[in-house]
């Protein structure tokens, strides 16, 4: 392996795929001469699904991920044949149809992902005795009750994309009895698209953002989200089925998750200080209806499986740290 003075190395030579590594040098390139550890690199798209993929490694799991194009969850066949041959212990469903907005003209696409997809793999890992983590969303709430909401408070979808999700977490519940429903809300990472990366995107091309102030949630890592998962993962065995909730610690609004977002970003020393001007949601009309107040309670999941929840503020910061000291900054943005 030759490499010139200015060569730029990122690839990880563990036995596990890193996609934030894949740009470094083509993947499998034999002209570099290493015996590449892993022969089919299985990648799972989404936030959620990649930072599985990172942090599985460190808890010294075997995963395999699966992209949309490898594997569509409403393919009953596919499923059922790729469980059939790999026998995996746990299967984490990550996958979801999540456009909020286009979920209100896709309904049959929301609900053959979010609903049917869930149903599949329950069906499945109930035939071959598998317990399956479903991730589901503060959006099955109405967010009228203007205090944080509880696993056992009735859900009342206002959107195509909550009642898809609601209907996936009742269709595990049928069939499968090793079941963890865990909702969580306002999603953010360094992969994929979320409100951070609208943000930092949107202040490149503006000097004025507005933001609705009306809506109340509690932002959460989708690398903290991950942790979550390993941590339920690892604690299995105590056969605490059932719903969680797992969310950032503190409730806040998008203008102000917004005002935390550049505070976080001159506070790494970048030069990003758009005008953030709060609306309300009137004034800034969306195709899909949203909750008022979505915040979740997480002391259920804390009491059975001892995980705090953390500021969510601190969580935003090393995001958008991650985001800003990325060599690959604009293939995260897109
Ligand atoms: N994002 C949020 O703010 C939020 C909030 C609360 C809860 N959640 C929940 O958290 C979980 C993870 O969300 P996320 O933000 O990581 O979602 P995401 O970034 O949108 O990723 C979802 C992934 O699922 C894939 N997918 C879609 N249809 C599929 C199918 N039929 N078979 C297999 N894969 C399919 C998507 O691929 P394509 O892109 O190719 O379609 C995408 O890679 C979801 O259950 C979501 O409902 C998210």
């Amino acid at each position: 392996m030759k490499v010139i003075p200015t060569a730029l190395v990122l690839y990880k030579c563990t036995e596990f795929y890193h996609p934030e590594d894949e740009k470094g040098i083509l993947w499998c390139d034999p002209g570099i001469g290493i015996n590449w550890p892993v022969k089919n690199p299985h990648l799972s798209d989404g936030q959620l699904g990649r930072e599985l993929m990172n942090q599985g490694f460190r808890w010294k799991h075997h995963l395999l991920g699966f992209s949309h194009k490898e594997l569509d969850i409403t393919r009953h066949s596919r499923v059922e044949s790729i469980v059939k041959t790999s026998r995996p212990d746990l299967i984490i469903n990550a996958a979801a149809f999540t456009r909020v907005d286009e979920a209100e003209t896709e309904v049959d696409l929301a609900f053959r992902v979010n609903r049917d997809g869930p149903e599949i793999l329950a069906k499945t890992c109930s035939y071959y005795d598998i317990p399956l983590i479903q991730i589901s969303t503060d959006y099955v709430f109405d967010g009228v009750k203007n205090a944080e909401y509880v696993e056992t408070d009735p859900v009342n979808p206002i959107n195509v994309y909550g009642k898809s999700k609601s209907e996936g977490e009742q269709v595990v519940r049928t069939h499968l009895k090793q079941h963890i429903i865990l909702r969580t809300s306002w999603l953010y990472g360094a992969y994929g698209n979320n409100f951070v990366k609208t943000m930092l995107r949107l202040a490149r091309e503006k000097q004025s953002i507005s933001v609705v102030a009306d809506q109340h949630g509690c932002p959460t890592s989708a690398a903290d989200l991950a942790e979550a998962v390993f941590t339920i993962a690892g604690l299995l065995k105590k056969g605490f089925w059932g719903t969680y909730h797992y969310c950032g610690k503190g409730i806040t609004n998008w203008f102000c998750f917004a005002e935390a977002i550049f505070k976080a970003v001159r506070e790494s020393g970048e030069k990003l200080s758009p005008q953030v001007r709060p609306v309300s949601s009137d004034s800034y009309p969306t195709k899909a209806r949203r909750p008022v107040y979505s915040a979740l309670n997480c002391e259920r999941i804390r009491a059975r499986f001892g995980i705090s929840t953390k500021p969510w503020q601190e969580s935003l910061k090393i995001v958008v740290k991650r985001i800003l000291s990325c060599h690959f900054f604009d293939d995260l943005m897109k």
